[in-house]
């Protein structure tokens, strides 16, 4: 697995001070370079894909950044036995809990346990304000235990950046201190806001696409993504 650490610097972005004000600090960013990634997320962006593919597909891609973001978790050792001898074993030190932000972060949930089956799972409930694009908050239920475990938030697209930034904020108020962000695409005005509300916080993404347009779609992005993973859209 090949990971690239963005250098971000656009001169368009450089040049246009709206644009500036969504420029991501670098370092927080890993773009998971992979064929297969590539592949898939083709097949995402692909407005023709019949919502059945892109949940399996969407699946796929989050258990690739799953595995990538899951890299420098900590190992324990301990003695076991094969049949033939004794030898040094390895389990997670850590406990995870991966936190989809809903709607659309629950199709990347079965990607993150397909790796870490013995995980809990919390949930987030927030849709994004049409007209002002701010999140609002309608569920709540997250495992005890925040303070000691990684903690994966997972949700396919991070666009303006305001509903990570506050799903980690109520994690963070819950205890919560080592977090992982997980999204498909990201926009750069997302990473941007992102980063400087919790700077601690590492974000991998498939792609840093272009940027977000009027109505606050990423560009050329996939669309909604939970429309598109449930069969909603219109
Ligand atoms: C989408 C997406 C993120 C949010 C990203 O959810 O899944 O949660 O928008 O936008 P932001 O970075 O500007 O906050 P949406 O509000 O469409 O709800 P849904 O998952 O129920 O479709
Ligand atoms: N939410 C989505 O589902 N898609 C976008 O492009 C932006 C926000």
């Amino acid at each position: 697995m090949r990971k690239c650490i963005v250098a971000w610097s656009r001169p368009e972005n450089l040049t246009n001070p709206d644009k500036r004000r969504g420029k991501p600090t670098a370092e927080n960013l890993t773009i998971v370079d992979h064929p297969l990634l590539k592949r898939d997320l083709s097949i995402l962006r692909n407005r023709e894909t019949p919502h059945g593919t892109f949940r399996k597909v969407l699946g796929d891609v989050s258990a690739i950044l799953a595995y990538e973001a899951m890299r420098d978790l900590n190992l324990a050792s301990y003695d076991l036995e094969t049949p033939l001898e004794t030898t040094v074993g390895h389990r997670l030190a850590d406990e995870i809990i991966v936190v989809p932000i809903l709607r659309a972060g629950l199709g990347m949930v079965d990607g993150f346990v397909r790796f870490a089956p013995e995980a809990r799972v919390g949930h987030l409930g927030m849709y994004r304000d049409e007209s002002t694009l701010q999140p609002v908050d309608y569920y709540k239920n997250v495992p005890s235990g925040l303070r000691n475990a990684w903690i994966f938030v997972a949700d396919p697209m991070l666009a303006t950046g305001g509903s990570a930034t506050g799903a980690l904020t109520t994690l963070k108020a819950l205890g919560g201190r080592r977090f992982r962000f997980v999204c498909i695409v990201a926009a750069p005005e997302g990473v941007g806001h992102l980063c400087r509300h919790h700077p601690d916080v590492s974000i991998f993404a498939a792609t840093l696409d272009r940027g977000l347009n009027d109505n606050g779609y990423i560009c050329p992005g996939l669309g909604d993504a939970g429309d598109r993973i449930f069969g909603t859209e219109l």
